[in-house]
């Protein structure tokens, strides 16, 4: 995820339990771009001991084989290719999501990068632009490029976040592609998890802002799997993690008051998992300008040991 899935939050991620595998955010492609530093920086540090894929997007295919070749001398697993961003700048240059309106191009793609990557060569996508009935369209130009594994996040482009997520075409996907599906899209507890795998036959699930708002949900799915008790975090816990999550930044030079707008990008969907708390801990935080006021308002509503499942309020189809 854009400016979150850093090495600093995979490894914070990768201390309450952890993900099988990595995600960078995406490296952005175009005729002048360079590999972002500070992602090439992640995947050296890698400090998770997992494998990590380094994703892609853009539409320039000389741009992104050049791209392919230079992610491909890094410690990465996979490379992944971007075909859901739903940011209307990104789309507008028929990127990301954008590309899902124009299915020759991504086969053009697809067949240039699958015959340019040596290792696994993976995709991310949505369903469509508009209609998920693309999906129908664009599923065997999935299958024809020997792809080692698509992620479907199971909305449109238009769709945004919005519910509801066609968990039934990921299970057309699973049942289609030659190669493992990931599910992806509203995962955030370790039931809803189950559900999604026996209702997707996906062989994995891709997890993102969940894993933000609750860093312990792949530990959690994991023992739910396992047929064991599911372990919650303490507000104590979920403090701790905030703290963490501040330090991974606090450098020299960083006023407070950015620091704590910085801090939002995680304190949003945290905040969301806190329940009754939700609605009165988002306000005040958003509002925090000093250190003092935003672990004030931390401490607040997390100072206590009772178990929290943070889940959010509104947990959809
Ligand atoms: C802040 C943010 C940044 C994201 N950046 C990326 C990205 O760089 N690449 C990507 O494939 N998806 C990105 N996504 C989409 C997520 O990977 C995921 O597909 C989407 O949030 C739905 O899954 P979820 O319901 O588990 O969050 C981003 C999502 C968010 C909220």
């Amino acid at each position: 995820m854009q400016e979150v899935t850093d090495a600093a939050f995979w490894e914070l991620v990768q201390q309450r339990g952890g993900a099988d595998v990595y995600w960078t955010e995406y490296c952005r492609v175009h005729a002048v771009s360079c590999l972002e530093k500070w992602i090439v920086a992640s995947v050296r540090a890698n400090p998770t001991g997992r494998p990590v894929v380094a994703q892609m997007i853009g539409n320039d295919i000389p741009h992104l084989v050049r791209t392919a070749r230079q992610l491909e001398q890094l410690p990465v697993a996979a490379i992944d290719f971007n075909l859901g961003c739903p940011a209307p700048v990104v789309y507008k240059k028929c990127a990301g999501g954008g590309l899902l309106r124009d299915p020759q191009r991504v086969d053009a793609i697809l067949g240039a990068l699958r015959e340019t990557v040596r290792i696994k060569f993976t995709v991310k996508t949505r369903l469509g632009f508009e209609s998920a009935a693309a999906f129908a369209t664009l599923l065997p130009i999935f299958a024809r490029h020997s792809l080692d594994l698509l992620t479907v996040h199971a909305r449109t482009v238009t769709q945004g976040y919005g519910l509801p997520v066609h968990y039934d075409l990921i299970r057309r996907a699973a049942e289609m592609m030659p190669c493992p599906v990931l599910a992806n899209g509203h995962i955030y507890s370790a039931d809803q998890a189950l559900a999604v795998l026996a209702r997707t036959k996906a062989r994995g699930l891709m997890i993102g802002r969940g894993a933000i708002r609750n860093p312990w949900l792949f530990s959690q799915i994991r023992q739910r799997l396992r047929g064991e008790p599911v372990m919650y975090p303490t507000g104590r816990d979920v403090l701790a993690y905030i703290e963490a999550l501040w330090a991974t930044n606090d450098t020299n030079g960083v006023s407070e008051k950015l620091q704590a707008q910085w801090m939002k990008r995680f304190t949003n969907y945290i905040g969301e998992g806190l329940g009754a708390h939700a609605g009165r801990f988002l306000y005040a935080i958003r509002r925090a300008e000093t250190r003092a006021e935003f672990f004030r308002v931390c401490r607040e509503h997390l100072d206590h040991d009772d178990a929290l499942k943070l889940e959010p309020s509104e947990t959809g189809p």
